[in-house]
């Protein structure tokens, strides 16, 4: 992990949906080129950070600043920075894979989007089926097609909400293979999941989302091991 300043921060982001608190004053900071988790409870407010965050929900309050500079609403500076794959795939039935890249392309300004769509294929295996429109494909297609259109605009921030979900051994092998490059690449990458497993194997960081709040944080280094990282949740979960 490469420690070189603040890619994203977020200071009191708060969010009422209906009359509900469902974010309160949740601040954090994602650093240059490290891989943050956020865990949580089902029900905690994830989703919700994670939509307010990359713009698919307007915060009630709180601010968004990348690199230094503060987003203004609905910013395209949001949408150019930050990659995000949540739970919808934002993918077209209708079109074939190669269809469905080439629109993103265009809405990114991507250049060479054939070559680029052609080698994105590849990567996520999709390579034989990139004529056939995707109404047919399972959840595990999808979301290797929905990885692969995240990957097309080479974002500096991965935003994944729950990314493993529903995917069989092989595509969370593919997924932790892509991420894990790009870690290398140094992108900053917050991974929001309720896989232990995955997020140790993948995370520098890791923070609590509990009841709409930030609880705890810990470092994930070397001595953390996998039952030291679930206890100390279940004792910070158990707490609150
Ligand atoms: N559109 C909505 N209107 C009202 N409440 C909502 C809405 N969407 C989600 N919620 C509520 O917000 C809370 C947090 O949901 P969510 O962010 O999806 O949690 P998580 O992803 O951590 O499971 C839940 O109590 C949920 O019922
Ligand atoms: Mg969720």
């Amino acid at each position: 992990m490469k420690e070189l300043g603040n890619m994203l921060e977020l200071k009191n982001m708060t969010k009422i949906l209906g009359d509900k608190l469902i974010l309160k004053n949740v601040s954090l900071v994602l650093n240059k080129g490290e891989t943050l988790a956020v865990i949580g409870p089902n029900g905690a407010g994830k989703s919700t950070f994670f939509k307010c965050t990359v713009g698919l929900l307007q915060p009630t309050s709180g601010d968004i600043i990348i690199e230094g500079q503060k987003i203004q609403k609905n910013s395209a500076e949001i949408k150019r920075k930050i990659g995000f794959l949540g739970h919808e795939s934002f993918l077209y039935n209708t079109l074939t894979p190669m269809e469905n890249l080439k629109f993103y392309g265009k809405l990114f300004k991507v250049k060479n989007i054939d070559e680029k769509a052609t080698r994105l294929l590849k990567e996520v295996g999709l390579h034989y089926f990139k004529e056939i429109p995707i109404r047919s494909f399972s959840r595990g297609m999808m979301q290797r097609l929905a990885i692969a259109r995240v990957l097309l605009a080479e974002p500096d921030i991965l935003m994944l909400d729950e990314p493993h979900t529903g995917l069989d051994q092989e595509a969370v092998a593919l997924l932790n293979r892509i991420i894990k490059q790009k870690q290398t690449n140094g992108t900053s990458i917050l991974i929001i999941s309720h896989d232990f497993d995955q997020v140790h194997e993948l995370a520098d960081r890791v923070t609590i989302l509990n009841k709409g709040r930030i609880t705890e944080t810990i470092q994930l280094t070397s001595d953390i091991d996998l039952p030291k990282m679930k206890d100390w949740y279940a004792e910070a979960v158990a707490q609150k």
